[in-house]
């Protein structure tokens, strides 16, 4: 069906998601909201974060979307399951992705970093449950760095320290796994890479969610085949300098800029 997915996020973190999205899904049109005016979600109660995925939601579904994916692991900790009550609409959501790092740790031993809201949310602690017997997952709220993404800041000494004291623990508990457990993080990955001198395995969830879109489009078979181009709206609730930038460098690789449109409100 001819109808965009919607994304959204507290920020410009998913992009990361919509990145692999819009390739792996590359007949579909895209609609992306950024709360770049309200991020960081990861500091806000649960309360405040389904007020603020609602009017995003709302907003897509008035933009004609025919499946919602919430690209942003604390919003979907906090609300996932109150929106897929709330409406018809098929909705993804993204959690860490622990369970693939459980499964394939060599060293029993994996790191995550989140934000609190994460950390807190039923599905990270019922996943981590399962595991724990087996696997020491050892957990790290990466404070600041939600907030060093938004302003366009991806690396530099301020960045470098900051993950070194984050990853620090991870090496000397021996960890061969992290899990990006936030979408604003793999921004950061090749920096990560350089602390841990590209010797620890790092993941995030895009790719897998973007094999659940598929999977769910084909289910009710609203999967495009077909397109003469592919069309993507970037919509932010903040100025449009950061996201601009970051949008223009994911996405000018293997497309012309004038693929991606900008729409400030
Ligand atoms: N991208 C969001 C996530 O995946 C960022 C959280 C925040 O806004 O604090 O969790």
């Amino acid at each position: 069906m001819n109808l965009p997915i919607g994304v959204l996020d507290s920020g410009i973190g998913g992009l990361t998601v919509l990145k692999v999205l819009s390739l792996s899904l590359p007949n579909e049109d895209f609609i992306y909201y950024a709360d770049s005016k309200n991020a960081p979600y990861g500091t806000k109660s649960v309360d405040e974060i389904y007020i603020l995925v609602d009017k995003i939601i709302k907003f897509l579904i008035n933009k004609k979307c025919k499946l919602i994916v919430i690209a942003c692991n604390t919003a979907t900790a906090a609300v996932v399951s109150d929106m897929r009550k709330k409406y018809k609409i098929p909705i993804v959501g993204l959690e860490p992705a622990v369970k693939p790092a459980c499964l394939n740790t060599k060293t029993n031993n994996i790191g995550v970093l989140a934000t609190e809201g994460t950390f807190r949310g039923q599905l990270f602690i019922e996943t981590s449950e399962k595991y724990k017997n087996y696997v020491n997952i050892h957990l790290q709220v990466a404070k600041g760095l939600v907030e060093l993404a938004e302003n366009g800041v991806f690396d530099g000494e301020e960045v470098e320290n900051i993950l070194k004291k984050y990853i620090k623990p991870f090496i000397e508990h021996n960890v061969d796994h992290i899990v990006l457990g936030c979408t604003h993080y793999p921004f950061f990955t090749p920096i990560i890479k350089k602390i841990t001198n590209n010797k620890i395995k790092i993941i995030d969830s895009a790719e897998a969610v973007a094999r659940r879109t598929k999977d769910l489009l084909m289910t009710n078979s609203n999967y495009r085949k077909e397109a003469n181009r592919q069309n993507i709206k970037i919509y932010t609730s903040a100025n449009k300098g950061t996201i601009t930038n970051v949008a223009n460098k994911l996405f000018n690789v293997e497309y012309n800029s004038d693929l991606v449109e900008y729409f400030f409100i």
